[in-house]
Order: structure tokens, then C-alpha cells, then sequence
């Protein structure tokens, strides 16, 4: 994996993956009620919203994948893409409105990316699915773990060209998807302290910005 100093320039690539384990993936979403029937599609919503939204506009570089583990039917991921979405607004409702479209669609094949809309595209499968992905692609991988060793341990002045971060929802990863995650991330812990995810979003952003900012 080839990092970079990026001197001057903006970090190329960042991503976010984050897994909700009881998010519905079919049907009908209630936006009214994203935290009961939607299967904490409230959390998703909000990391979303964390990943990509500056305090005026869309952040370029980044992108984030949601998965949806749960309700009836085959799992399904969302990918929102800073660089190319629009019509994408931050307030909770909005964005949730566009996974209610989208989960309204039969799930595409396991791996098979499908535009919904401009910047939004979903595919079948879940984090295994993801993290050979961005394997394939040269992302650097990050597990976002309270309990592992400090951020500044692994970056400090240097920041790889193409970076991803996966977290969970309001539970823990399961020992399965540890297993898999064990097998392509790094765990790297933000504070000892265990914050909500989309906290953990801003966190990260804060971390590479101030590092891109000091060059
Ligand atoms: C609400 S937390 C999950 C808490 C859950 N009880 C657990 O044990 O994983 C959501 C996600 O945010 C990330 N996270 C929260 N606090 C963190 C921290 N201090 N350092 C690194 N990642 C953190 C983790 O990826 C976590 O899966």
C-alpha cells in the first residue's frame, strides 16, 4: 500500500463502512420511527449525515457504505458518494427518505453495484463482501476499536492515499464479522472512551483534517 505526505493536496480517498445489524434492508421504511420498526436506521442515518456533510456542503473525498443486516430478505449495502451525489440534504428525515427509496427496489446481486440516483448506488452483501472490495481496490483498512491502540500510533504525519474506516451500530461487531475484519483491518482506537458512531465519524475527520491542515 503506497501512502502519501500529501503535501498540498487533499487526501484522495476516505471511507466509512458502518454495519447495522437489525437495519431493514426491504420493504417499507417508516421515517417516522427509523430507531423501532427501521431496526436503528436512526444510527445509519446520523453516521451518514457525519460522513459526508460539511458545515456548507458535501465533503469530495469521502464516502461512506451503510449496511443493512436486517428485516426480511437478503442483506443490502448503500453507497453514498460525496463526490458525485446530489440533492442530498443533512437533516435526518431527508436522508432517510432516500434509503426508504432505495430499500423499496429489489436487491440487487451480491456485489452488483446498481445507480439509484446520482451518487447513490446499492448492491447484495455484506461486510465480507465490502472488505474484498476494497481489498481489491488498495484501501487501507481501520477498524474502529475503543479497546486498540491510540490513532496517533498509526498516523501521525503521514496519511495513506486511500483510507477506510469500519464501525459498527449500537451493538458490537459480531465474533463473526471480528473474525473478518481481524483478517483485512488495523483496529485503531479514537479515546478509550466508546462514543456514538457518528461521533466516531467526526472524530476521524477532525484527526485527518488537522493532519492535511498542519502540511
Ligand atoms: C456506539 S459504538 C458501539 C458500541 C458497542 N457497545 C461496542 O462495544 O462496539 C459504535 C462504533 O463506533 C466506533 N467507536 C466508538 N467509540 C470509539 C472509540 N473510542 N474509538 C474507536 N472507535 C470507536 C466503533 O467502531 C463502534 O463499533
Amino acid at each position: 500500500m503506497s501512502t502519501c505526505r500529501c503535501e498540498g493536496e487533499h487526501l484522495a480517498d476516505r471511507r466509512f463502512a458502518i454495519i447495522g445489524h437489525r437495519a431493514k434492508s426491504n420493504g417499507k421504511l417508516n421515517i417516522n420511527d427509523l430507531a423501532g420498526s427501521g431496526g436503528r436506521m436512526d444510527v445509519l442515518v446520523r453516521a451518514i449525515n457525519s460522513a459526508l456533510f460539511l458545515s456548507h456542503g458535501i465533503r469530495k473525498d469521502t464516502h461512506i457504505t451503510i449496511h443493512m443486516m436486517g428485516g426480511e430478505g437478503p442483506p443490502r449495502r448503500i453507497w453514498f458518494d460525496g463526490a458525485k451525489v446530489w440533492g442530498l440534504h443533512p437533516d435526518e428525515r431527508a436522508i432517510a427518505g432516500h434509503i426508504a427509496k432505495v430499500i423499496a427496489e429489489p436487491v440487487p446481486a451480491r456485489g452488483h453495484w446498481v445507480e439509484h440516483q446520482p451518487g447513490i448506488w446499492h448492491s447484495g452483501g455484506d461486510l465480507s463482501v465490502t472488505l474484498n472490495e476494497w481489498s481489491k481496490e488498495g484501501v487501507e483498512m481501520v477498524k474502529l476499536d475503543a479497546e486498540a491502540t491510540a490513532f496517533s500510533e498509526h498516523y501521525n504525519t503521514t496519511i495513506p492515499s486511500s483510507i477506510g474506516f469500519f464501525l459498527s451500530d449500537d451493538q458490537p461487531f459480531s465474533d463473526a464479522e471480528n473474525i473478518l475484519l481481524k483478517k483485512y483491518t488495523n483496529p485503531i482506537s479514537l479515546g478509550k472512551k466508546w462514543v456514538q458512531g457518528h461521533t466516531a465519524i467526526g472524530v476521524v475527520h477532525h484527526l485527518l483534517d488537522s493532519i492535511i491542515d498542519q502540511q
